[in-house]
C-alpha cells in the first residue's frame, strides 16, 4: 500500500539562520572576514531564511568602532535581524548600534521582542556589567526581566523562541561551564509555564551543541570567531583554526524543530 510522503519543503513554516559570537575587533580571530564567510553562506540560500538571529558577543571589547564594523558587515543581510548582547558586549554602544539607542522595554536592559513570519523572538539581555573595569563572563537574568518575559509570553501564544547569550545549562566543557547563566531555575519556571516556547537559542559556548532546558531544546548557534572544543579533544582550548559555524533551525508546520549546523 503506497504511503504518502510529506513535501520536504512545504512542511517548513519558518527558517531561522542563527549565528553567534562574531567578536568584531578580536585581535586573533579575523572576526570580520569570518563573519562574512558565514553570512555569505546564509545569503546564498534560496529562498533566504526568514530571520537572522545573533546571540551575542557581537563585539570583542564593546568599542563603538567594533559595532560600526559589525553593522557594516551585517548590513549585507537585508531581512529581519534580531540580536541580544553577550558578555563581551558593552550595553551602551551595543544599544546605540543595534537598537537605535532606545532604552530597553524593561528598565536598563536591552531586552527586545520581535514578531517575524508568524513567530516571536524574545531577546533577553543576560550581560553583567563590568565590575571595576573587569569584564564579567557569567550571565544573569534579573527577576524584573523574567517578569517582562512572562508578560510577553502571556499575551501572545504564537510559536516563540527565547534567545539569550548564556546557555542556561552546562555543556560539559570545563572552560565554559563555570560562566554559564547563573541561577537558571527561575527562567526554567517561566518557560515551563508557556508551552508555545519552541526552544531556547543561545551562544557563548562557541560550539555546535544541543541540550534541553525546561523540557525543550536549547541550541547553541556555533561559533563564528572560534570554536571551543571538548575537554577530550586534542585542540587548543580556544580553537581559532576551526571553521566558522552557524545553525539553521527549521520550524515545521507540526511544531517540531530541526537544526542543521554548517561550517564554512
Ligand atoms: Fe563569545
Ligand atoms: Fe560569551
Amino acid at each position: 500500500m503506497p504511503t504518502s510522503t510529506p513535501d520536504p519543503v512545504s512542511d517548513v513554516a519558518l527558517v531561522i539562520a542563527h549565528l553567534s559570537d562574531t567578536h568584531f575587533g578580536h585581535d586573533q580571530g579575523e572576526a570580520a572576514e569570518r563573519t562574512r564567510r558565514a553570512l555569505d553562506a546564509i545569503l546564498r540560500m534560496d529562498p533566504p531564511p526568514d530571520v537572522l538571529v545573533h546571540t551575542g558577543d557581537v563585539a570583542d571589547h564593546g568599542r563603538p568602532e567594533e559595532y560600526a564594523e559589525a553593522v557594516q558587515v551585517l548590513s549585507a543581510w537585508q531581512g529581519p535581524l534580531v540580536v541580544c548582547p553577550g558578555n563581551h558586549d558593552v550595553r551602551a554602544p551595543y544599544v546605540g548600534a543595534f537598537l537605535d539607542g532606545a532604552p530597553g522595554a524593561s528598565r536598563g536592559w536591552a531586552n527586545r521582542s520581535h514578531s517575524v513570519a508568524g513567530a516571536r523572538f524574545l531577546m533577553l539581555d543576560s550581560l553583567v556589567d563590568a565590575l571595576d573595569g573587569v569584564r564579567q563572563d557569567h550571565g544573569v537574568v534579573a527577576a524584573e526581566q523574567l517578569a517582562w518575559l512572562d508578560a510577553e509570553l502571556s499575551w501572545d501564544t504564537r510559536p516563540t523562541f527565547v534567545c539569550l547569550h548564556h546557555p542556561p545549562v552546562a555543556v560539559g566543557v570545563r572552560l565554559m561551564d563555570p560562566i554559564m547563566l547563573s541561577d537558571p531555575g527561575p527562567l526554567a519556571e517561566v518557560i515551563g509555564r508557556h508551552p508555545h516556547v519552541v526552544a531556547t537559542l543561545v551562544g557563548h559556548a562557541h560550539t555546535m551543541a544541543t541540550s534541553t532546558f525546561a523540557g525543550r531544546p536549547v541550541l547553541v548557534g556555533g561559533g563564528v570567531v572560534s570554536t571551543v572544543p571538548l575537554d577530550q579533544e586534542d585542540h587548543p582550548v580556544v580553537w581559532y583554526g576551526a571553521s566558522p559555524s552557524f545553525a539553521v533551525h527549521l520550524l515545521h508546520d507540526d511544531g517540531r524543530l530541526t537544526t542543521h549546523w554548517r561550517t564554512v
